[in-house]
């Protein structure tokens, strides 16, 4: 896909709606590993008298024929990316006849093979790899898929919607074939087929209006009883939807396929959801508990595009987080009501701020609706996903639940089997609620994380002021912010909890206030109370206000976030201290820290999943972004102090709780037995931070007791930490034990990405070409790659420029195969600007090798804009 043209961005000022409509597909496919003939036929109907113009990417044209008429070579235009007809009829059939080669396809993108099975994924263009077709989410149509394989290799042939036949062709030894009907119409980028052997765990929904459908989860033979997670957590989604949200399954079946080799996590093919084995398959031994919790909420997130994604599908890309902010919301909120809001809350907040903050403070940021893109590819990101998601809640905050709901029902109901836009989903929630949600619209359309300031303020009398001011740093592209409607969640706090009601005031200019009368007790103020809203908070807290709602704020939520405030300050200001060499002054507030910490340990009205959280301090590349520029090995060294010291002062208390945790119980994936687990191996974690020789000891045995991979996992990564010449017959022997799962391999994998190898980078090289790993699975790329860049910042960092040298060659060498992947790797570099000057230095010389070795669009538009070229 190199091109010497220099490409052009696609603007989301350019849309035009479609020229012409297409009233019905049907597709036959003749399914040969390496050349599957395609043919199609579509009944198309001219709008505007204008050229049809049909995507396609790597394959081959065989025959255009219009009402029964081959066309000849002069009757088209055809290029490297498309096949346009000039001239059309005002309605007409459109036969066209095309060969791809799924075998040779590494891409991942359109059809291909994995473990031996036919596959698709054509979100966002990757139909266009299958057949020549206007590729564009807009264009939707009713499909009928005829589907051809060898009965012996392929015995399942699977599409989308609903089976009408099936049999051996009767000319052709060995062959057979299924049709598939999907009555809904859709956009090419929702079309799926799988075929091949596969195991079928099978079970079934009663719908709300008693309709039954049947459930069916494909995956590799012999895993069956692995997707039984997975089937439970879709039969309460399938629940939870119709009574949280009034959406009914639709069509009279639902599958689910699990593949090995996959782009992402999952697809929402149109009753066909294809996933990446990753986040489908588990079971204790070789599962972890977030392994668990990522597949319940994969599941859910697929099957609620249903709704939000495929009855009401995008206009064009730019309105992406219409389908994904929509769904991550919905998925959250599920996740929220299976496990418990402050904790579901703190996990995404988590998984915010280290993602998306990061990508809207540096060289990549673009708004929740971009106008501009090279690849779209490129734009799945934390800002579309998980920022999108945000603005949701803010969303429903802002209106209430009762009228967010009316909002959704009406979108549902408006907008059901069409193509819409975000200002289409807003009026629905303007029409609903009688709001006037203009200045809401900002959010979609201005990128940059905005900084709420706090600061408090004695009026007269005793009384209190408290004065909100946002402001938002410029981001490439957009140099004037304006002010965004920030709903701020806020109370007063004592000692022994509330002293005041929760509050909620709406912020939409550039600053605002607050009064409260006079109160004759020490208070804070608890700000943002679950997160209202998705900004960085500066206020004029001290450690005491810190340490008082760390201890009494009645947010669980906030109480949290209190003690990560705090630790972010020591570990900044420990780092700083180790870049310039001076000692640090003894930090009073460090003890006043570990203490609240004791207290919320000992605390009985916190679950341990809770309090797990409360015991980890922020990652190093959170505290990266309120720095300026530092040195990231300093930075990680002060986050490693800030564990050892915990680990230092409460050592009796990790002890005694580790014991007191111990299982009782067979392994059961709920939420509370997850919570014992993840509090008991936290413990563990900063006892082995501290080099506690009795943590080798516990780790040992917990390695080789453990009967679930939560814990046996745990183990390895505290064995790891804590070093040493056993670490690597160890290593062995867990390979050895989990040689034949790849998704336990790939643990195996990110555990040596993230290891302090003795020789350096040159750990990670070998394991790169060593025959365990895969270079053409993304997973087992993710892990080792992408956990060396993201994970080990010690190696990965390292002032040789080994760390960075090393990446940028796996990553051209990802490219020539995957360049989403390897796009996708690229990012780890985002945070450059926020190293020191040396080593920025360096990774600039890397962007600049990027750009020069003519790489694929995907990464050329990471690496250009990442450099800021
Ligand atoms: N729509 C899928 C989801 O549920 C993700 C598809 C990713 N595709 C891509 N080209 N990045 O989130
Ligand atoms: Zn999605």
């Amino acid at each position: 896909m190199r091109t010497d043209t220099a490409p052009t961005p696609t603007l989301l000022e350019d849309y035009t709606p479609p020229s012409h409509e297409l009233t019905s597909v049907y597709l036959d496919f003749d399914l040969q590993p390496s050349a599957t003939s395609v043919r199609s036929k579509i009944d198309v109907k001219r709008l505007r008298d204008e050229p049809l113009v049909l995507n396609g990417e790597n394959i081959d044209l065989r025959s255009v024929k219009i009402d029964g008429k081959v066309l000849k070579r002069t009757d088209y235009k055809l290029d490297q990316e498309k096949l346009v007809l000039a001239k059309t009829p005002e309605s007409f059939v459109l036969e066209i006849e095309t060969v791809c080669d799924p075998s040779a396809n590494s891409t991942l993108m359109g059809l291909y093979v994995s473990g031996g099975r036919f596959c698709t994924q054509c979100e966002a263009e990757g139909f266009r790899r299958i057949t020549y077709y206007p590729d564009r989410p807009d264009v939707m149509s009713v499909f009928t898929v005829r589907l051809e394989a060898d009965i012996a290799t392929y015995p399942y042939l699977l599409a989308n919607g609903n089976k009408i036949e099936d049999g051996a062709v009767s000319d052709k030894t060995g062959r057979h074939y299924a049709i598939w009907h999907d009555p809904f119409p859709k956009p090419a980028y929702l079309f799926a087929l799988v075929a091949g052997e596969f195991d079928v765990l099978e079970d079934s929904f009663t719908t709300m209006s008693g309709r039954h459908i049947p459930l069916e989860i494909y995956v590799d033979p012999g895993n069956a009883s692995k997707a039984e997670y997975a089937m439970d957590a879709l039969k309460r989604s399938m629940k939870w939807d119709e009574q949280v949200f009034g959406r009914e399954y639709d069509l009279d079946l639902f599958m689910i396929v699990a593949v090995r080799d996959f782009n992402f996590g999952a697809m929402e093919n149109k009753g066909l959801n294809i996933f990446n084995s990753s986040l489908l398959l588990a079971d204790a031994a070789s599962a972890t508990d977030m392994n668990f919790e990522r597949i319940e909420s994969v599941v859910a997130h697929e099957y609620f595009h249903n709704w939000s994604g495929n009855r009401v599908t995008c206009r064009d890309w730019f309105q992406l987080c219409l389908k994904e902010g929509f769904t991550v919301f919905r998925d959250q909120e599920f996740s929220a009501d299976q496990r418990g809001g402050a904790v579901q809350r703190i996990k995404d907040v988590r998984a915010l701020r280290g993602r998306q903050f990061a990508e809207d403070a540096g060289p990549l940021a673009h708004p929740v609706r971009p106008n501009a893109y090279m690849k779209i590819d490129n734009f799945y990101t934390a800002t579309i996903y998980e920022k999108g998601a945000e603005l949701i809640r803010m969303l429903k905050t802002i209106l209430g639940a009762e009228r967010f709901r009316a909002g959704s029902d009406l979108y549902f109901k408006k907008m059901d089997g069409t193509a819409a836009t975000v200002e289409q989903f807003i009026a629905c929630f303007e029409e609903a609620s009688g709001e006037d949600l203009t200045q809401f619209m900002r959010w979609y359309e201005q990128a940059g994380t905005p900084k709420l300031k706090v600061l408090r303020e004695t009026i007269s009398q005793g009384a209190h002021r408290i004065h909100f001011m946002q402001s938002t740093k410029p981001t490439p592209g957009q140099s004037e912010k304006s002010p965004v409607v920030i709903p701020i969640r806020w109370q007063i706090v004592g000692d022994n909890g509330a002293l005041s009601e929760p509050k909620l005031t709406l912020l939409t200019g550039s600053g605002t206030s607050v009064t409260y009368p006079r109160i004759d007790e020490p208070y804070s103020v608890s700000i943002l109370q679950d997160f209202s809203a998705p900004v960085t908070l500066e206020t004029d807290a001290t450690t005491d206000d810190l340490l008082r709602l760390m201890g009494a704020d009645p947010n669980a939520f906030n109480r949290w976030e209190a003690g990560q405030t705090l630790a972010r300050h020591l570990i900044a200001n420990m780092a700083k201290a180790i870049e310039t060499g001076v000692t640090p002054p003894a930090d009073t507030a460090l003890k006043g820290y570990c203490e609240a910490l004791k207290k919320t340990l000992d605390d009985p009205d916190f679950n341990n999943a809770f309090k797990a959280f409360v015991l980890t301090p922020p990652a190093s590349s959170e505290v990266m972004q309120s720095l300026e520029q530092v040195d990231p090995i300093a930075l990680h060294e002060a986050s490693k102090w800030l564990s050892r010291a915990i680990g230092d002062l409460l050592r009796d208390d990790l002890l005694d709780r580790y014991h007191a945790l111990a299982d009782t119980h067979d392994f059961r994936p709920d939420a509370r037995s997850a919570g014992r687990r993840a509090l008991r191996n936290r413990c563990l974690a900063l006892l082995a931070s501290r080099q506690d020789p009795l943590a080798a000891t516990l780790s040992q045995t917990q390695l080789s007791e453990s009967t679930n991979m939560t814990d046996e996992l745990a183990a390895l990564m505290a064995l790891t930490r804590l070093g040493g010449q056993r670490v690597e017959t160890t290593m062995e022997d867990f390979y050895t034990k989990w040689e034949s799962d790849p998704l336990v391999l790939d643990k195996w994998f990110s555990v040596q990405a993230m290891r302090r190898h003795a020789d350096g980078v040159h750990a990670i090289e070998q394991l790169t070409e060593s025959s365990r790993y895969q270079r053409n699975n993304p997973n087992r790329v993710r892990a080792l790659v992408g956990g060396f860049a993201m994970g080990n910042p010690e190696l990965f960092h390292r002032i040789d420029g080994s760390g960075y040298r090393f990446f940028t060659d796996q990553v051209l060498d990802m490219d020539s195969r995957n360049p989403q992947i390897a796009a996708r790797l690229l990012g780890a570099f985002e945070i450059w600007k926020k190293l020191d000057d040396r080593r920025q230095d360096m990774v600039r010389g890397e962007l600049e090798r990027v750009i020069a070795s003519n790489p694929s669009k995907n990464v050329l538009e990471i690496a250009e804009k990442t450099l800021g070229a």
